[in-house]
């Protein structure tokens, strides 16, 4: 029997504070953990919901190097980016800290030092890479050189970016520090590792026997790490940013990376709660979700685990760990080295309004099995004709029609007709079918059995004409839109998790409230119901900043209070009840718009292959076998002019060229009408091989060859003489 949990801690990965979120990211992580925690305070749960930024590691210090700046400043400007974006989306965490904040530090360091007292680590001697100029240690990412396996220059000491390929410093061709330049040498230092072969048995038993329900993408991976073996994973670094190892003698040295960020859901759920903290990490009725991308699956599943574990004092684990695959943009990997995204603030710049757009197209696409695509078109698509066409069209009509036979008032409804019981009929199925997907972390599903109630709804409206009947009969009218301000509503409800903003217009222009929820603002939790500013505008306005509970409200018991209980009744809104003037849910988005996207996406794919052309000119063949200086001295290389130059007709790449090599006037044929014309080549002085066993090409008898140097591009260009000689003379 599946356990029943009293409140519910959702986590999602803290990003690194080195860079925006893009849809990558809101894909992957951030809109599914919001539709959840939206669902479950729909649902009156008791929800805390934790992120913030990572703000260690390594890229964050090579890009202050990069901009001249400290890593302090950069993460002080992309956590603000980062957290813009979150709240711009709708996307409001109880908390968003930051693992530079003084409780992560002490946290933090704390959780390492009873790790260390307890000597639950071990530590090891091993050689790394050091910058004899800078004197330090250099992280993976520091030591740059050429890629053994495609041949790339500027490969990372852990990463290809060219090929892909995942590499180790010592692999690197020519390694080199990104800090001076010099070569880098081994030395010796010390670590902290977390023996993670100890925990295997514990690890198989949690997971592979205790949590065959997870993701088969989380599973699948979690066996292949457990079934391959585990081994020590060091907790430190030789670095100068991050928490400071709290050891004697560890100067110089941090927590890795991965060891502080994920004590950062604890200490930012400290920081708002530092009286009642502990229930929701502590408790077995707490119910822990952690939302990430694929990538993070090792250090959320095997890792953290078994840093709790160590630490004992009753943590608990996750009950899951929803991941998602990677999304692609416009059929290309998305990468921030390579500018190839759609940032989440650029996008709410130039969308502005659209906000649930990007979340609903995320959401229909979303790559929960599969690595999946986001493009452009999709995007204006499932706007103009999912959400315009069929949500917006539907409660556009039904309001508007309202307005003009009942003045605004729901009218009561007389006897159901069978079109009217199987159009309510079908809601509480769909019900069923989403809260099934959203609590099995199906949102893609979930997403269309939401909409699927909004397809009921413009059926039904399409179906029953309430504009032709009443021209006869009113009492029919009143009935039809009756259902469909039912149907609104169920669509208030339903779509509050996926477009919160539509929610919220909808909700307005009803003039219904949504009472349900949970709020942490005041630093301690309060399980009461709220109202916030604004949701009640049409019936009764509540304070500014300080949430209220619901009974404090002067609307409270008068007002239309939804609530996910009431999704699919077929009296949520009462006949007499007011509503207010229809407002478009959502607007068309037009070529220009796409096309501007697409311009500026093309313009960066030409950039790169530019770009990529340069590199593979700079790129030589290497060098050929030996030869003997009597093989050399067979070739009979000379000067000579060019007389006559003609296209070899019905070829794209020859040119006939009479020459005069000094010794006699003769034919070459030569494959350069690529890069010249017959006129550029007229009265050039050139070089050739003379003595080359003599050819028919298309026909006609070449003697000799022309010496040209060729770019790996492809890119050719002849030889010629510094200065003017005479033709024949020898070259040697
Ligand atoms: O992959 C990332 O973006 C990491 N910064 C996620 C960290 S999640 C957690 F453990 F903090
Ligand atoms: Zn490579």
């Amino acid at each position: 029997m599946e356990k029943k949990f009293k409140r519910t801690l959702v986590t999602c990965a803290l990003p690194y504070a080195n860079g925006p979120v893009h849809i990558g990211h809101l894909a992957g992580v951030y809109v599914p953990a919001d539709i959840y925690v939206r669902y479950l305070r729909m649902r009156g749960e008791d929800v805390l919901y934790v992120c913030g930024s990572d703000e260690h590691g390594v890229p964050i210090t090579i890009k202050a190097r990069q901009q001249g700046c400290t890593p302090q400043d950069i993460v002080d400007r992309y956590h603000k980016i980062i957290k813009d974006s979150f709240t711009g989306l709708g996307i409001n965490f109880d908390i968003y800290g930051r693992t530079s904040s003084e409780v992560h530090d002490r946290n933090a360091s704390q959780f390492f030092r009873k790790l260390y007292d307890e000597g639950k680590f071990i530590t090891k001697e091993s050689e790394q890479y050091y910058d004899p100029e800078a004197k330090t240690f250099l992280a993976d990412r520091y030591i740059v050189g050429t890629c053994p396996k495609c041949g790339a220059e500027g490969a990372y000491g852990d990463q290809c970016e060219k090929c892909g390929s995942t590499l180790s410093p010592e692999e690197l061709i020519n390694p080199k520090s990104k800090l001076s330049g010099a070569e880098p040498v081994k030395k010796k230092t010390t670590h902290w590792y977390l023996p993670l072969d100890q925990y295997e048995t514990w690890l198989s038993q949690w997971i592979l026997d205790g949590h065959k329900e997870w993701r088969s993408n989380v599973y699948g991976q979690c066996k292949s790490w457990i079934d391959g073996g585990l081994q020590p994973r060091a907790v430190s670094r030789d670095l100068d940013w991050g928490v400071p190892v709290p050891v004697e003698g560890a100067e110089g040295k941090v927590l890795y990376v991965w060891f502080d960020a994920p004590i950062g859901y604890v200490s930012n759920t400290q920081e708002l709660l530092p009286q009642s903290w502990e229930k929701w990490w502590k408790s077995e009725d707490t119910k822990l979700v952690h939302f990430i991308g694929k990538d993070n699956i090792v250090f959320h599943c095997i890792v953290f685990p078994s840093m709790l574990k160590a630490y004992g004092d009753g943590y608990i684990l996750p009950d899951n760990v929803p991941s998602n695959e990677f999304l692609n943009l416009e059929g290309d990997k998305i990468s921030t080295s390579r500018n190839w995204a759609v940032w989440a603030h650029e996008y709410l710049e130039q969308f502005p309004g659209k906000e649930d757009v990007m979340r609903y197209v995320l959401t229909a696409n979303a790559p929960e099995t599969k690595d999946n695509d986001f493009s452009w078109k999709d995007f204006q698509t499932r706007n103009n004709s999912e959400l315009v066409a069929i949500f917006g069209n539907f409660v556009n009509r039904a309001i508007v029609l309202t307005h003009k036979y009942f003045e605004g008032k729901v009218p009561a409804a007389g006897a159901l007709l069978d079109v009217d019981r199987e159009a309510l009929a079908e809601i509480p199925s769909l019900r069923a079918s989403l809260e099934k997907n959203i609590e099995g972390y199906h949102f893609r599903e979930a997403l269309k059995d939401a909409m699927a109630i909004a397809r009921v709804g413009n059926k039904y409206i399409s179906d029953t004409e309430p504009w032709k009947v009443a021209k006869t009969d009113m009492e029919r009218t009143a009935t039809i839109l009756n259902v469909c301000m039912q149907i609104c509503a169920d669509l208030a409800i339903a779509f509050e998790p996926f477009t919160p903003f539509a929610a919220e217009k909808l909700r307005k222009m009803l003039g219904v409230c949504l009472c349900a929820g949970t709020d942490h603002r005041k630093g301690e939790q309060q399980t009461v119901n709220t109202y916030k500013e604004g949701e009640c505008a049409a019936l009764h306005t509540v304070s500014a900043d300080a949430p209220v509970p619901a009974s404090a409200c002067p609307g409270y018991g008068k007002c239309v209070c939804l609530s996910w209980d009431m999704l699919g009744n077929t009296d949520i809104i009462a006949a007499g009840h007011e509503v207010g003037a229809a407002e478009l849910l959502f607007a068309k988005i037009e070529d220009e718009a796409i096309d501007a996207q697409l311009a500026r996406l093309d313009a960066i794919r030409a950039e790169r292959e530019a770009a990529a052309k340069a590199e593979a000119a700079k790129q030589v063949t290497p060098q050929k076998e030996e030869c003997s200086f009597e093989d050399f001295e067979k070739m009979d290389i000379r000067t000579a002019t060019v007389l006559e130059a003609e296209r070899v007709p019905k070829t794209d790449k020859l040119l006939k060229l009479t020459i005069d090599t000094g010794i006699d006037k003769r034919v070459i044929v030569s494959g350069i009408a690529e890069f010249y014309s017959p006129e550029d080549m007229l009265g050039k002085q050139i070089c050739i091989l003379a003595n080359l066993k003599p050819r028919v090409i298309k026909g006609i008898e070449s003697h000799g060859m022309i010496l040209m140097a060729r770019q790996n591009d492809g890119k050719m260009r002849f030889i010629t003489p510094q200065e003017a000689l005479v033709n024949g003379a020898e070259i040697g």
